[in-house]
């Protein structure tokens, strides 16, 4: 199966712009399974409640949902992608995963990141885990990571491959995701931003890049520059994901002491 991610600059509030950037980029292309970075249509340095009000959007139908139900339907090709949600008087960072036969399901981040705090809610949907045509494929949103609970519940689930959407600015993901891969022998697909923005005069935010895809064994198969626009993939086998074992005596999830953990 051929995944691969999208890495860019999202310029924040120009939405059609930055979707007429995805479908350009993804024109004519063979992957199978493609990530977009977190609130990759509008940006991510929200200064107000009202700009939130005013760039989010409904899952079910809602403008960016069914633009990437087109793609997704145009390329058959299935997209995990990253925006604001709005569902009542309620914001979400979420994440929607597309397929050729249009909207699959939607996640919502568990782990919300500094002033996200101040305008979303925290995810109420739990991990989920997808049975699709390519594999079983989970989504986590970026700062999820840094709770080894996100990737191993996906696991427990039964993803083979984890989308993870980012807008990365802390410097110790990349390094981290092999090891969360090797812990629980999954594939990741971090589709990190590259770029600065600074919509407030004493806060500067700046991505750094490097989205990657990792191996159950922890390789790296591919990882993008800190600072360029790049459409990269790799073939990846998410079956052999289902297998757990190090060794005739040793498998990893058969092994785990759950009676003896705190958590
Ligand atoms: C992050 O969760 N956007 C760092």
């Amino acid at each position: 199966m051929k995944a691969g991610f999208y890495q860019f600059g999202p310029i924040f509030g120009k939405k059609d712009e930055n979707l007429k950037k995805v479908s350009s980029a993804v024109r004519d292309t063979d992957l199978e399974l493609l990530v977009l970075p977190e609130f990759f249509s509008t940006g991510y340095q929200f200064i107000s409640i009202e700009e939130v009000a005013e760039l989010s959007e409904p899952v079910e139908k809602g403008y960016t949902t069914e633009f990437l139900s087109d793609l997704s339907h145009e390329n058959n090709l299935y997209i995990v992608a990253g925006l604001p949600e709005r569902d009542g008087d309620n914001f979400y960072n979420s994440a929607v995963f597309s397929g050729p036969d249009g909207l699959i399901g939607i996640y919502r981040k568990t782990h919300l990141f500094f002033e996200e705090k101040l305008y979303f809610k925290p995810g109420d949907t739990g991990f989920r885990v997808w049975d699709t045509k390519i594999g079983n494929i989970g989504i986590m949103i970026c700062f999820d990571w840094f709770f080894p609970e996100s990737m191993r519940t996906l696991a427990l689930l039964g993803a083979e491959v984890i989308a993870h959407p980012s807008n990365l600015v802390l410097p110790y993901c990349p390094d981290a995701m092999p090891v969360r891969c090797l812990e629980n022998r999954v594939y990741a697909v971090t589709a990190n931003r590259i770029g600065t923005e600074k919509r407030k005069e004493a806060q500067s935010l700046k991505f750094i890049g490097q989205s990657q895809i990792v191996s159950p064994k922890a390789h790296i198969l591919i990882k993008a520059s800190e600072d360029e626009e790049m459409l990269m993939s790799a073939e990846i086998e998410p079956e052999t994901a289902k297998n757990k074992e190090l060794n005739p005596f040793n498998d990893i999830f058969k092994d785990r002491r759950p009676e003896i953990y705190r958590c």
